[in-house]
């Protein structure tokens, strides 16, 4: 047999990228489990099936853009267009009413995804064998990005307020005594996945203040921008004034995941050869490469749905966040009554997002979901699920992230009954 090592490109084998898949493995083996794992937004703000509706409305906004009839415009969102994407001028209205920050249309690239945003800027930015820091824990899709393409990645400690500064120091320090370039920071400013934490202004002041010093650019996720219960502090795009941050975002979690259609902002511009050269075309180049377009159908259905909104999302997401909390209450209050603290539970209060953190009194591992999904059908996430560090008996990593997004009030509470079953169970059986 062909050994894969030495014949395909090396870290395709790495355990972390079978994840995901694992988790698929454990809900499809247990169809009659709740699962608290998933970062889908509530399938009841889908709305699909007006998605035919939203193409006529961007086709409507085309023809008058270009002054051309509806049977033109229909064949323009039919044939092949530029890379950078057929939307781009609707999303930088939107960009400059919800996030308060003005680019020029072709500082945008139109992507299929968060996922798609994030592999397309590493790729771009770094060689094999650079650094990436990342503020951890950290969404995983990032570290499957860094793992295939074979970047070294450099772990920074996250606080309440955000990005823990004299970690993000000692890891730079500790990256140019390895030798190692150090090209970029990834964070999640605002409610991260996984932790939901939002950063304080300060703290991204200050985040800003040592990439400058440090020449390191910033690669900001911005997925659950505009998911919070109150304002949260402006974008680090917003804030910046250097020219080195890079905002990606999705429109997976505001209008519905299988759009696959997410985006890039950035204003970077570098020099080659005496002249100037936008970072945005770079990547487009890249994109060109591997998806050339994202898909007319998909952008059409996004861009039609925010020209018939006054060109924001604000009102639409405000309303969705008030649901989501409604929810977030009823976990944690499913939560207190079901654990106690004196038992050595506990778990933070989010101010946005999906997920909650639940501390355990114990270290809890990838083996045991399969326990709870098979003695108490129920499915969570171990929160070293989202870390790469060796230091598991760090008390940290004592904790489970749970999703609560795409989960009804019902599913909630016979949920946590069920997770009440199995911790204590567990609890027993750890201490005998
Ligand atoms: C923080 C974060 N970034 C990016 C993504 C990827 O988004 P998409 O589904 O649009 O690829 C996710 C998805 O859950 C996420 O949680």
């Amino acid at each position: 047999m062909i050994n894969l090592v030495e014949n395909l490109r090396s870290g395709l084998d790495h355990k972390s990228l079978d994840k995901i898949n694992i988790l698929n493995e454990i809900s499809e083996k247990n169809p009659d489990s709740i699962s608290f794992t998933s970062g889908s937004p509530d399938s009841e703000n889908y709305n699909v099936k007006d998605s035919i509706d939203a193409i006529n409305y961007f086709v409507e906004y085309l023809s008058k853009k270009n002054k051309i009839c509806f049977d033109s415009a229909y064949k323009m969102i039919g044939n092949y267009s530029k890379s950078k994407g057929i939307i781009n001028d609707i999303l930088a209205k939107k960009f400059q009413y919800d996030e308060g920050f003005s680019v020029n249309e072709n500082e945008i690239i139109v992507t299929s995804g968060g996922q798609e945003s994030i592999t397309l800027t590493l790729q771009t930015i770094c060689n094999e064998g650079d650094g990436v820091l990342v503020v951890s824990p950290f969404f995983v899709g990032v570290e499957g990005a860094i793992r295939t393409l074979n970047l070294a990645h450099f772990q920074v400690d996250e606080t309440d307020e955000g990005v823990d500064i004299k970690s993000l120091e000692s890891q730079i320090i500790k990256a140019k005594s390895e030798g190692c370039k150090l090209k970029v920071l990834y964070c999640t400013p605002n409610y991260s996945n996984p932790t939901g934490i939002c950063m304080s202004l300060k703290n991204r002041l200050e985040l800003i203040e040592v990439c400058k010093r440090y020449g390191i650019y910033i690669l900001e996720d911005n997925t659950y921008g505009g998911m919070g219960w109150t304002e949260s502090p402006p974008t680090l795009q917003s804030l910046d004034s250097n020219g080195r941050i890079i905002h990606i975002g999705t429109f997976s979690k505001s209008i519905y995941p299988g759009l696959r259609i997410g985006y890039i902002v950035t204003n970077v511009t570098l020099s080659s050869n005496g002249s100037s050269i936008l970072l945005a075309d770079l990547i487009t180049k890249l994109k060109t490469m591997t998806t050339n377009i994202t898909s007319h159908i998909s952008q059409s259905i996004v861009g039609g749905i925010i020209y018939k909104n006054n060109y924001s999302l604000k009102e639409k997401l405000s309303k969705e966040s008030e649901l989501y909390k409604l929810k977030m209450d009823y976990l944690i209050n499913c939560l207190s009554e079901s654990f106690s603290c004196t038992d050595g539970y506990s778990w933070n209060i989010p101010e946005g997002g999906f997920f909650v953190i639940f501390k355990t009194p114990f270290k809890v591992n990838m083996e045991d979901i399969f326990l709870s999904a098979e003695r108490n059908k129920v499915i969570w996430m171990p929160l070293n699920f989202f870390s790469t560090e060796a230091r598991i008996n760090c008390e940290k990593w004592n904790s489970i992230r749970l999703a609560f997004g795409n989960l009804s009030k019902d599913q909630i509470k016979i949920g946590v009954e069920r997770l009440s079953l199995f911790f204590k169970q567990y609890h027993l059986e750890k201490s005998a």
